[in-house]
């Protein structure tokens, strides 16, 4: 059987046969599809993307209906059960996990490149005490472009390569002078004797003491979180990523406009949603009652179903059984208790099970921030410190893919037809 697509157009008659190719058949196929008196050729409409693959990635895979999720062909759970994350940050930049030799030389360069510039501490200074971190991380990661004015060479590998370092290096020190700021605190330099979920840790909570010691369930529950998040392919902040890194901008422009498309409560916030959601029921008895508010329409149950998984996240799964370990250092909490029983409840009930509504890795990522005492306003900062290795990723595979180029998508247009300008007096 030939791998084509026969369409008729039933204006004209005219028939194509379009190839298809990996799943997929181009859409400027359709061009030639042109009725008498149109402007232009048949377009395909696709808001939100609902149907329409923007780009060839060789990066992450997800299975949504087997709740299967890749980086470079390794499965997550392996990923979380036996790497760290800047080993996995390597892997998703390079597309192969690294030699001894290789992850050495990353480590040092990412370790050597937390520090930022001094003027920077000085604007962060400039935002009110109470500004959102997020609109901290998105200027100050936008102003970094100021301070390395080769970045712009976007074609030159080595540019790229110390842009990268970079980028995965600050967004911790960036983040974590945003919450220190928001205290009023001194910020905290980095650490490099420290991992990297570790030295984040020093710089958000070291005070007078000489040396910050983190914990170590804690420092490998902040290492696997990151993990998790570092990449969720076409996503709407990766694809902000792609479609400003496609007019050609240095890396760090590109990344402020991913980290703002983060910043939205449909993208990033939602396990802040979660964690005021178990607020609000406040207590374990009172969670069927909630339920059957949930199930009446009367709000959703926040953490629950995703777009893509139709099917339990395996990112929920392995955030799940991290919760015990960190909440057994941290102390029990009250409201993951009441997760656990929505969760038990909501899987159980018919309304949930017939519209394959599952846990997604926002329901239990809340609790583990929370316990390590991080405010809710932080949430989607830790989302955007590993998600900055998955958006470089894209963002040179978008480079270097030959078919790409600035993206441009066509209109349908609606509006007033030609009309003549009517001067303010005669309207
Ligand atoms: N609680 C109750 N009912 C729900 C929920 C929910 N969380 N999610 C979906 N439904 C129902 C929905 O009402 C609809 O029912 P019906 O067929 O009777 O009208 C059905 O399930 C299908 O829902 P949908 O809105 O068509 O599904 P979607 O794929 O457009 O929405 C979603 C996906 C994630 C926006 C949605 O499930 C939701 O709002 N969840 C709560 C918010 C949340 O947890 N978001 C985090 C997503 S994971 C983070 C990330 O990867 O960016």
């Amino acid at each position: 059987m030939p791998d084509t697509l026969t369409i008729t157009d039933n204006r004209t008659g005219t028939t194509i046969d379009i190839p298809i190719e990996n799943g997929a058949i181009r859409a400027t196929a359709f061009e030639e599809l042109r009725a008498p008196d149109t402007e232009h050729g048949l377009m395909l409409y696709d808001p939100a993307f609902m149907n329409t693959a923007s780009c060839k990635s060789r990066i992450t895979f997800i299975d949504g209906d087997r709740g299967i999720l890749l980086y470079r062909g390794y499965p997550i759970e392996q990923l979380a059960e036996h790497s760290t994350y800047l080993e996995t940050a390597y892997l998703l930049v390079h597309g192969e996990l690294p030699t001894a030799s290789q992850a050495e030389e990353w480590n040092r360069e990412i370790t050597h490149h937390t520090l930022i510039h001094e003027n920077v501490k000085q604007f962060i200074d400039g935002f009110h005490h109470d500004a959102h971190p997020m609109g901290i991380l998105v200027s100050t990661v936008g102003a970094l472009s100021t301070f390395y004015p080769d970045a712009t060479q976007i074609y030159d590998e080595a540019q790229r390569r110390i842009s990268i370092y970079r980028l995965i290096a600050k967004m911790p020190t960036l983040a974590a002078f945003a919450y220190r700021h928001s205290l009023g605190l001194p910020y905290n330099y980095p650490d490099n004797d420290l991992s990297f979920p570790g030295n984040f840790l020093s710089m958000l909570f070291k005070m007078v003491e000489l040396k910050y010691e983190p914990a170590p369930e804690i420092e490998h529950a902040l290492d696997v979180l990151f993990i998790l998040h570092a990449d969720h392919e076409q996503n709407c902040s990766t694809n902000a990523m792609r479609s400003v890194g496609s007019s050609h901008p240095d890396p760090y422009t590109a990344t402020a406009a991913a980290v703002a498309a983060l910043y939205g409560p449909l993208h990033g916030g939602a396990n802040e949603a979660v964690v005021r959601m178990i607020g609000r029921i406040g207590s374990i008895d009172r969670v069927p009652e909630f339920i059957e508010g949930v199930k009446a329409g009367k709000e959703r149950l926040m953490g629950f179903g995703h777009r893509v998984y139709k099917n339990y996240d395996p990112r929920a799964k392995v955030i799940k059984q991290m919760a015990d370990q960190v909440l057994g250092v941290t102390g029990t909490s009250a409201e993951l208790d009441i997760a656990r029983e929505l969760e038990k409840i909501a899987l159980e009930d018919e309304y949930f099970v017939s519209r394959k509504l599952y846990p997604n890795v926002d329901f239990y990522s809340g609790f583990i921030y929370r316990a390590l005492g991080i405010p809710v306003d932080m949430f989607p900062v830790l989302f955007a410190i590993p998600r900055v290795s998955g958006w470089l990723s894209q963002w040179e595979e978008s480079l270097l893919d030959k078919e790409q180029k600035i993206a441009r998508p066509r209109q349908v247009y609606l509006g007033s037809a030609r009309r003549d300008y009517v001067p303010l007096g005669s309207r």
